[in-house]
């Protein structure tokens, strides 16, 4: 296993590119499964969730060929079962469903379990496929489900928590090759949906109102393959505005998309820090005073994200005054709090809240990875530390940050990999 050791206290400053987006690769790879033709994916980020979803590609029958970020999937699928370890290893995984089911009628997958980040209920996929028609039992951890002819059907996928992510996509998936109209109400308006979307209408789909809560999808008879350019990845984008406003540092991120990242640059900017949009692509923060502390609740998109929650909590663990943390679309996800309070940060949960008090100073300590983006805090937390941070278990990093360390040393940080 490998570990980072950080030297904090570093300004940080120059360009910073973002890679392919993660969270929309997994399921327009997932996607390719609907077609016998070939699929030709640009810009996939090398990480290893990527990784994992070719791996599970190939067990379905798939022939996969990866050449730097250039992925060419081929051949028709010819298992029905993704198997635990395949799924286990990354929930993602569990969008496999929809495809398959679209395809084949029929699936085998295993139930994804939950993870750090909460207990993660498949209630609104089931609902959504057995809309379709789909009948669906549970045997050994695995969700078994078929169905003569997939057909469309009007649905609410609304949850607890709002919508779903990859429900929706699930369904959008498992919709393409059904018979007759599927309206999805309450779907996930999530950027990721909206690029899925375009993939799956750039195969033959005819698919409107992705990016929008009311998804229309009129099956076809046939899906074909395609060429496609991912959109950069707005979470990692994000961080490097955390991260750059963290170290009071000025930064150029390339390829970033604004419109994605509202809610976090309206907060930036009401704090104190300065975020412009550059061009059509680019967005510049430049930071050089002390900010305020400001409380964030997350949501579903255009919310606050929860996957920045963790880089925000770090953010305001070292602006003084008190801010209040609300996760309400993960509410436990707050593993981070004890790490970075190793660091010197003040922060106690309270009746599903975080209170932050911010501290002058951090100190660089060893600290332990809990999950992707988790570990992404303790890497800001590192960046400004007095001293040396090491942090285990990185491999959470990997699976969502291509070559992050390189990164950020590229823009003056102090970020070595060495082995544990
Ligand atoms: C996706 C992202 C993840 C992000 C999350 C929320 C991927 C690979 N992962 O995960 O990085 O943090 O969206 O933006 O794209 N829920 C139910 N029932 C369900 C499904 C979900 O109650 O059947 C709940 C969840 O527990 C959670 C909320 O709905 O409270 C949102 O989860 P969801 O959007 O489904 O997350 P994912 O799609 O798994």
């Amino acid at each position: 296993m490998e570990k980072f050791v950080i030297e904090g206290g570093r300004r940080l400053s120059g360009e910073i590119h973002v890679s392919g987006s993660k969270n929309a690769t997994l399921p327009i790879l997932a996607a390719t499964l609907l077609t016998d033709g070939v699929c030709e994916i640009r810009n996939v980020p090398k990480l290893r969730d990527t990784l994992t979803m070719c791996k599970l590609l190939r067990s379905l029958g798939k022939t996969v060929d990866i050449s730097g970020n250039k992925v060419t999937i081929s051949g028709a699928v010819n298992n029905h079962e993704a198997d635990y370890k395949l799924v286990s290893t990354m929930r993602g995984s569990f969008c496999v469903l929809g495809p398959l089911l679209g395809k084949l009628s029929k699936a085998k997958v295993s139930m994804p379990g939950g993870c750090v980040i909460g207990v993660r209920p498949i209630d609104l996929h089931m609902k959504g496929i057995m809309a379709l028609g789909v009948k669906a039992d549970f045997d050994a951890g695995y969700v078994i489900a078929h169905a003569a002819r997939l057909k469309g059907a009007q649905m609410y996928l609304g949850g607890t928590f709002g919508s779903s992510v990859l429900a929706t996509a699930n369904v959008m998936m498992a919709a393409t090759l059904a018979h007759g109209e599927t309206i999805i109400e309450c779907a996930a308006c999530e950027p990721e949906i909206e690029d899925l979307g375009n993939f799956l209408s750039a195969m033959g789909a005819k698919i409107q109102g992705h990016g929008t809560p009311r998804i229309v999808i009129n099956g076809v008879k046939k899906l074909n393959g395609t060429s496609y350019k991912m959109a950069s990845d707005r979470i990692e984008a994000g961080t490097f505005l955390l991260m750059a406003a963290a170290t009071k540092s000025d930064i150029l991120v390339k390829d970033a998309h604004y419109n994605h990242l509202l809610a976090l640059v309206d907060k930036l900017q009401s704090i104190g820090a300065e975020v412009k949009r550059v061009g059509s692509h680019d967005i510049r923060v430049k930071c050089k005073k002390t900010l305020k502390p400001a409380n964030i609740v997350t949501h579903p998109h255009p919310g606050f994200p929860t996957d920045l929650q963790a880089q925000y909590m770090a953010l305001m663990a070292i602006t003084p005054g008190v801010s209040i943390i609300n996760d309400r679309v993960f509410p436990d996800r707050f593993m981070h709090i004890a790490e970075l309070n190793r660091m010197g940060a003040q922060i106690r949960r309270d009746t599903g809240v975080a209170i932050v008090e911010g501290v002058k100073q951090l100190y660089g300590a060893p600290v332990m990875a809990s999950d992707l983006r988790a570990s992404a805090a303790l890497v800001m937390a590192g960046l400004v530390a007095k001293g040396k941070t090491e942090i285990y278990r990185i491999y959470h990093l990997d699976r969502g940050y291509e070559n992050l360390d390189v990164k950020l040393n590229n823009i003056g940080a102090k970020v070595s990999r060495e082995k544990e």
